[in-house]
């Protein structure tokens, strides 16, 4: 990739990571560090959309820091900060919602799943958050931004206000059109309880998902309990598009072992479920009880955690205002 490629990326601190965000965001935001500029950011002002405990709030900022470290984030490679201590992040979001049309933030399918039937109830926050997700991005200018398959419809509006604000301030070119970086084999982690439902933190039963945190006895637990079927293991993905939760299993199954899905359906086809509920909880003991270890150990040492999102905002901030200065100009404000 070259030196003008620019990543960003937010995840919300609103408690537990899980496997979704894990192999749809984190494990790639890792791979990519490696090779080109990235910005990673704990969204507080997004999760306030929905109400938080502040002292929750506090506590989760951290724990997402950790759960960043945890999975391999760089600190000197990556910039690391949350929202809120850049204030760029708000004041863009308001250019943008001027920019913004109402009709396009009626289409968002997210606002209609978390405003539920009473949306004359939900927070005005939730409502215009895809513009605070877009200044987010065009804040930075990123070009790229990893995220699970959920957010596509986001970073389409992003883009959409992007070239609006290009053609209403005649400039064309300033905020690139950013792109979505979506894992292709798996980029939507399924519920364990509903293979048709996304795993989400907000899901009520704790045996929905895997979190980062769960212990080798967890995990166990809930793979032995997570829904499949009463067949033996079909040998093509046709059949198994049939049974989502199968699917669902045999993806993560892949996905944790490295191994592409017709690998993975070649090795399970014909078996029973136990067999590979037995080998998926085996592997996902390997890769996430290690990351779950290494996030409590580094919430350990707060003070630690603070420090690094300190930097990282000094950091964010110094591209910020000096994006924002040029944003300000072209806009028209003195
Ligand atoms: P959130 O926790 O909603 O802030 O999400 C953080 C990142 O994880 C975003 O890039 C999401 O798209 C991604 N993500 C969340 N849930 C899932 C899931 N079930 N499968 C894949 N990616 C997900
Ligand atoms: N909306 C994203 C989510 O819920 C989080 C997010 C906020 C984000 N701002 C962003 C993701 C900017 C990518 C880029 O998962």
């Amino acid at each position: 990739m070259s030196e003008k490629k620019l990543v960003f990326s937010g995840v919300q601190p609103t408690g537990n990571l899980h496997l979704g965000n894990y192999f749809g965001a984190l494990r790639n935001f890792v791979s990519l560090q490696r090779k080109i500029k990235c910005i990673y950011c704990v969204v507080d002002l997004h999760a306030i959309t929905v109400f938080q405990k502040p002292n929750e709030l506090r506590e989760n900022v951290l724990e997402t820091v950790a759960s960043f470290l945890a999975t391999g984030l760089n600190p000197d490679k990556s910039i690391i900060f949350n929202q809120s201590s850049v204030s760029g992040h708000a004041e863009l979001a308001w250019i943008l919602n001027c920019v913004s049309r109402i009709g396009w933030l009626n289409r968002m399918t997210q606002f209609k799943d978390k405003a539920g039937s009473d949306k004359e109830k939900a927070s005005v926050g939730l409502y215009i958050y895809p513009n605070l997700m877009a200044a987010d991005i065009l804040l930075y200018k990123a070009t790229h931004v990893p995220v699970g398959a959920d957010q596509k419809q986001h970073l389409e509006l992003s883009r959409d206000i992007a070239q609006k604000f290009n053609n209403d301030y005649n400039c064309e070119d300033f905020f690139p059109l950013p792109e979505p970086l979506i894992q292709k084999n798996i980029s939507r982690v399924m519920s364990l309880r509903d293979g048709t439902k996304k795993m989400s933190k907000s899901e009520e039963s704790d045996f929905s998902r895997i979190n980062l945190k769960d212990s080798a006895d967890d995990i166990n637990k809930k793979i032995k309990k997570a829904k499949s079927d009463s067949e033996p293991i079909p040998d093509n993905i046709k059949s198994l598009e049939k049974k989502p939760e199968a699917l669902n299993l045999i993806n993560i199954y892949s996905e944790v072992s490295k191994i592409n899905l017709d690998k993975a359906i070649n090795e399970m086809s014909g078996k029973e479920y136990s067999f590979l509920k037995t080998k998926l909880a085996e592997a996902l003991i390997n890769e996430i009880v290690p990351v779950g270890k290494e996030i409590k150990k580094l919430l350990e040492n707060k003070p630690h955690l603070e420090q690094i999102l300190e930097k990282g905002s000094e950091k964010a901030n110094i591209i910020a205002e000096e994006n924002l200065k040029n944003i300000r100009e072209k806009v028209g404000l003195i």
